[in-house]
């Protein structure tokens, strides 16, 4: 019996699949890649890294409505597939003024110096806001929310890392303020988007730390799970997409096929697993996702939503091909980052080395 295929429903609408395109930021022809996953056939695609304040370097955002005929576009588009489009919306886990003013007197005779201070705010951000800077932010989530329901988007995902990440990890957390809680900031965070977009479901991406061993630094920790999932859901969460916890090892967030640790399969499934446990809300399990055995698995033992990534972009047909029983036609991600995380890296869009005949493989 298949699951995979199966309509899930997320609070007021209906998927016609369990397949994500997880949020990836896919920098220059994002319009053209959005077409190709929508025709290709998965559920829905979560449109990734959406900033609720006018980003730093003009990456399309919901801090304003300067892209507002992007996303109707690109919405329109998904719709054409009967694919559903969510928003990821976050705030900078550093201060996005400060780096801005020194982003525009040394931006471009000493960038290095830029970057040392983005990653010395990082450490220290979370501690340093006043809660009425705190209450500007959590405007800024509420008014992004109405810009997102407003422009047609289906879902909005909050983004459980970045700044919500550091007010949820004691690694960033050493507030004495009401805030020193792992859970203050989210639900506050939860319910301005409640507050701002009252009819579309929302979404919260759960990032974990795990422990033995450790990975991640920003996050909530495993024993923290059940009260964590208990309040947001609370707070009018309508369902989960589970990842390790980030704030700049990307290496463990998106794990390369040689790393020490997350090396098989659905590499992630534990955390995931975990948080089904603890709610009937739908759970999207993401992390080298692969094989439609591996994904069907997940789906029996109770999560909802399988999220890829790298393997749709490097087989943006995956779910039509599965669908059509043409599993052996499958481009399989090598999981080697190289044109995909190292294209972002080097500021070009995103690509798979697995494309050397884009208009053949596509
Ligand atoms: C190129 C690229 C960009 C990504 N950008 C984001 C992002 O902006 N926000 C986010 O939450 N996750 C981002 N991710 C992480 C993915 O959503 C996903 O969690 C991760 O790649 C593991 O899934 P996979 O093994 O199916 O690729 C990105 C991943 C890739 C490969």
């Amino acid at each position: 019996m298949s699951y995979l295929f199966e309509p899930v429903t997320i609070g007021s609408i209906t998927l016609k699949n369990r397949i994500v395109f997880a949020p990836a930021s896919m920098g220059r022809d994002a319009l053209s890649w959005y077409e190709k996953l929508a025709r290709g056939g998965c559920g829905m695609i979560i449109l990734a890294d959406l900033s609720v304040v006018p980003s730093l370097f003009g990456a399309p955002g919901l801090g304003s409505m300067q892209y507002a005929d992007h996303f109707r576009q690109i919405i329109k588009i998904c719709h054409t597939y009967d694919c559903k489009v969510s928003a990821q919306l976050f705030h900078p886990e550093y201060d996005i003024r400060l780096i801005r003013e020194l982003y525009q007197t040394l931006g471009q005779t000493d960038p290095q110096k830029v970057r040392q201070a983005l990653n010395d705010s990082i450490e220290t951000f979370c501690d340093t806001l006043t809660p009425e800077r705190i209450h500007e932010i959590l405007h800024d989530f509420e008014l992004a929310a109405r810009r997102a329901e407003c422009l047609g988007f289906d879902m909005i995902q909050i983004h459980g890392d970045r700044l919500a990440g550091s007010f949820t990890s004691p690694v960033f957390n050493h507030r004495t303020d009401d805030y020193h809680t792992f859970w203050q900031f989210p639900e506050e965070m939860v319910r301005a988007v409640r507050t701002g977009a009252l009819h579309i479901p929302i979404d919260y991406k759960l990032t974990i730390r795990t422990e033995d061993p450790a990975y991640g630094r920003g996050g909530i920790s495993m024993d923290q799970v059940p009260e964590f999932v208990r309040r947001l859901e609370r707070c009018g969460i309508d369902s989960f997409h589970v990842s390790l916890a980030n704030h700049t090892a990307t290496g463990d967030t998106i794990p390369m096929a040689n790393h020490p640790y997350f090396t098989g399969e659905a590499c992630f499934s534990r955390l995931a697993l975990e948080v089904s446990r603890h709610t009937a809300k739908p759970v999207c399990c993401v992390g080298k996702i692969q094989s439609p055995e591996a994904a069907e698995e997940l789906c029996r033992g109770g999560i909802s939503l399988i999220g890829m990534c790298r393997q749709l972009i490097a087989d943006p047909k995956w779910p039509n091909k599965v669908f059509e029983n043409r599993t052996d036609e499958i481009l399989r991600c090598l999981y080697c980052n190289r044109a995909c995380v190292g294209a972002l890296k080097g500021g070009r869009g995103v690509s798979c080395i697995l494309h050397t005949n884009e208009e053949e493989t596509l």
